[in-house]
């Protein structure tokens, strides 16, 4: 399967992909065939073109209007011909032509247990509101906030001290279950095809 992934940050879950393909380039079933950003100078970027994939950044502020980025950012990412993308820590919520052109075929990873805490601080709510039990969730991306059908879920335990650093080392542990779960799924997407029927996710 041909991948599209797309990041805005360390890209750390895109590494972990790029690592499994490299370690099983035949049987993972998948490869990177580009990276797109919405902005430049992220370590994102640097991964992909350490590995060799193309890239591309459609910054929202190089646009007139927000469905001119939606349009760019469609066209940017079909140009690739992607049978699956995977917005790994892409913290833009992707617009009604690019839901249109590759709805069903997104898949989202998110660093919290949906539908719980959804957005962009999923982390720091959890922490905040006092969980005793957060995680990650990969899931199908629909046209609302992380509110897609979901296809797996990973649980990390907060621990006491998470209260001290704001989050930043209840991520980190969050991140270590995400990178392998987001692996998991992609690969077995990839490899054995899926259908999505209502809010289930069925891999044969
Ligand atoms: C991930 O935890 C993702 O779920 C969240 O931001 C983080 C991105 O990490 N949206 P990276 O860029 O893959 O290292």
């Amino acid at each position: 399967a041909r991948l599209v992934v797309l990041v805005s940050g360390s890209g750390t879950n895109l590494q972990a992909l790029l690592d499994a393909i490299a370690a099983d380039p035949d049987g993972y079933g998948a490869t990177v065939v580009a990276v797109g950003a919405d902005r430049t100078g992220i370590a994102g970027l640097e991964r992909a073109e350490r590995a060799g994939v193309e890239t591309f950044v459609c910054r929202v502020g190089a646009y007139g209007t927000r469905a001119e980025w939606d349009r760019a950012l469609t066209e940017a990412t079909a140009a690739y011909e992607p049978d699956l993308v995977v917005s790994a820590g892409f913290m833009k919520i992707v617009g009604p032509e690019f839901l249109a052109r590759f709805g069903g075929r997104i898949v989202n990873t998110h660093p919290a247990l949906l539908p719980s805490f959804p957005g962009a601080h999923g982390v720091r709510d959890a922490l905040a509101y006092g969980a005793k039990v957060t995680g990650c969730t990969v899931h199908f991306v629909d046209d609302g906030v992380d509110t897609g059908p979901i296809i797996a879920q990973g649980v990390v335990e907060v621990r006491d001290e998470d209260e001290e650093d704001g989050g930043t080392a209840l991520h980190e542990r969050i991140k270590e279950v995400e990178r392998r779960l987001l692996v998991d799924v992609v690969g077995r997407l990839a490899r054995h095809g899926y259908r999505i029927e209502g809010r289930k996710v069925r891999i044969p």
